[in-house]
């Protein structure tokens, strides 16, 4: 889950946890290939912020706004395991991080700090596409620190990315309790050199970036005055949201754009299979969705169709509004088409019709190597396919899931663990005389808000969301063609934040 993506495999970015239709992943594999060996899917939700089509073909990401020359880099140097008096915990890391200094009034006014704590991908372009920091720091006279999630980008431990993915007993550190203890410390330790010990600091995160912030502020209430969580679906494990929500609010935005819309891609699966089981019917299909390869089956087109229709729900941002586009392409289909015609005109309106798009070859990002670990250790985040939705069912089982994790990596996931160190079950009890200071924000059309915090709470545990928002949408940069509801969004959050300061200070002046 990540607000912004770098990773270069479209289909990677596959929400589903499905392995009981083991689907073949159309990539090719480059460096991981101790781990990444199965072809069949641990399809997994990633929470991005950025989607895939605005993302740069490599990894790393290429820097490219001018503001970077206000951007420094800086390492620190991390213990491995937080947890543990064993000798071998006590091996180090460089983690790094990076600070924009340009805003920051200085240690001497108490002037604030903004923690971006990274998620699931390198931390590069991150002063770029999570434009909320930049965009505000100037009325805050902030300091920016983005720090890099370890084993993402270059906070990779035991000396090489290889060496760090081997097995278990070294991908094993690679967990969020480790990563926010690792946050910790270097809050501590910017502060610490910058003499900075009275500046109030902002953690803000998207997407898996927002529940560690959330979860951040919950654990270190000592660090931080306040959390800003974009599109965090805390709520979305250990059943507390239903396992066919995402794909019932995917299956929803489409309807909402366009009821024929829906209903063609409703009847499309079975005439996709249709077409597939008669002699030559592959390869009528590839013709017809003009592949990069052909086709071996027909579940490759579908999990193309699925994760393209997924994506461009979850990302359904302005002024494109993606959902609209591809409907608009269903829709638009001459007088008479049928249905695959109309789904192949979608695309095209959608991604353009220069080059093939399925079936291509693709690179395997970190992003999907790291989020598949994650997913299968510790972010179990069960989705599937309900009997209402516009795709064919496809329930999720843990069972299945449990078994394909084992495989790859030796251990199983502990799909009760996040519950159980984090909390979820009756949130609204349990937090509302104990948490404080966290805005959990969420835009209704992104189908991973269906498992965040959409009610408020209590008093400064905030709930804003916005009817037609998307994923992360309002800590991404703010344009002049931002609807009136994302401005109004995004100085809800500012007052908010502006709020949690002054009363830092009042209490600070008291103490
Ligand atoms: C900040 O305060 C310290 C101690 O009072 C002083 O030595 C230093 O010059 C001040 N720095 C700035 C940038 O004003
Ligand atoms: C992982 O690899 C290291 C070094 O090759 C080895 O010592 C260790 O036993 C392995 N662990 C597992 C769980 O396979
Ligand atoms: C389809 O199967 C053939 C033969 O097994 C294989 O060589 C080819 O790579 C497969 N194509 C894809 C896209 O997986
Ligand atoms: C691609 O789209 C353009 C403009 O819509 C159209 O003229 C062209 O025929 C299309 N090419 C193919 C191969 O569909
Ligand atoms: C995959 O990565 C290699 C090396 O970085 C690059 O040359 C190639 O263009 C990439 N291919 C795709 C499809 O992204
Ligand atoms: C979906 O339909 C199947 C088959 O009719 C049924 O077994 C299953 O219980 C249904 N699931 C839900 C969530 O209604
Ligand atoms: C939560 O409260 C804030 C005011 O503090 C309000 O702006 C917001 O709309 C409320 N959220 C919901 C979901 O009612
Ligand atoms: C959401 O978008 C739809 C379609 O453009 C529009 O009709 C509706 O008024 C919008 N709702 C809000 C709350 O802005």
């Amino acid at each position: 889950m990540i607000c912004k993506e770098t990773s270069a495999n479209f289909l990677l970015l596959s929400f589903k946890l499905s392995m009981e239709h083991p689907r073949m992943l159309l990539f090719t594999l480059l460096i991981y290939s101790t781990y990444v060996t199965a072809t069949h899917s641990l399809t997994i939700p990633r929470l991005s912020a950025i989607p895939e089509w605005e993302r740069t073909v490599q990894d790393p990401a290429v820097i490219i706004s001018s503001d970077t020359e206000d951007v420094k880099t800086f390492y620190y140097e991390q213990t491995l395991d937080h947890f543990n008096y064993r000798p071998e915990s006590y091996t180090t890391f460089q983690q790094r991080y990076l600070m924009n200094f340009k805003y920051w009034s200085g240690a001497n006014s108490s002037a604030p700090i903004f923690a971006y704590l990274g998620d699931e991908e390198p931390i590069d372009n991150s002063p770029i596409s999570i434009g909320f920091l930049t965009d505000n720091a100037a009325s805050f006279n902030a300091l920016l620190v983005y720090i890099e999630h370890r084993y993402y980008g270059k906070s990779v431990p035991f000396g090489s990315r290889e060496e760090a993915f081997k097995n278990a007993s070294t991908i094993g550190y690679f967990n969020s309790a480790q990563a926010i203890a690792d946050y910790a410390e270097v809050i501590i330790h910017v502060k610490k050199t910058l003499r900075a010990k009275k500046s109030p600091v902002i953690v803000i995160g998207g997407s898996y970036g927002g529940m560690l912030a959330t979860w951040f502020r919950l654990k270190y209430p000592h660090l931080t005055i306040g959390a800003l969580a974009s599109s965090a679906p805390i709520l979305y494990f250990d059943n507390i949201t239903p396992q066919s929500g995402y794909f019932d609010v995917v299956t929803r935005d489409f309807r909402e754009a366009s009821e024929t819309c829906y209903e063609t891609i409703l009847k499309s699966w079975s005439e996709i299979d249709r077409v597939a089981s008669q002699p030559n019917g592959l390869s009528i299909l590839s013709q017809r969705f003009n592949t990069c390869r052909p086709l071996n089956d027909s579940s490759e087109l579908k999990d193309y169709l699925e994760t393209l229709y997924a994506s461009a729900a979850q990302y359904n941002r302005p002024p494109q509004y993606p959902v609209t586009t591809i409907c608009g392409g269903i829709d638009g289909a001459s007088f008479g088409s049928d249905i695959l015609s109309k789904i192949a005109a979608g695309l095209v309106e959608f991604r353009g019709n220069r080059t093939c798009k399925i079936n291509g070859p693709t690179n395997v990002s970190e992003t999907s190597v790291g989020w598949r670990w994650q997913t299968c250790s510790e972010m179990v985040i069960p989705i599937g396919i309900g009997n209402d939705t516009m795709f064919q069912p496809d329930p999720f089982s843990l069972e299945l899931f449990a078994k394909e994790c084992k495989k790859q990596y030796g251990v199983s996931p502990r799909p009760h663990w996040v519950t159980t160190y984090y909390g979820g079950h009756d949130i609204k009890l349990t937090l509302q005389r104990f948490g404080s200071n966290v805005i959990f924000s969420n835009g209704l059309k992104d189908p991973y808000s269906i498992g965040g915090v959409l009610d408020n709470i209590s008093d400064s545990l905030i709930a804003i969301h916005t009817t037609n928002g998307s994923h992360c949408l309002d800590i991404l940069h703010a344009n002049q063609n931002d609807p009136e509801w994302l401005v109004q969004q995004r100085k809800k959050e500012i007052e908010i934040i502006k709020r949690w300061i002054t009363q830092y200070y009042d209490d600070l002046g008291a103490f």
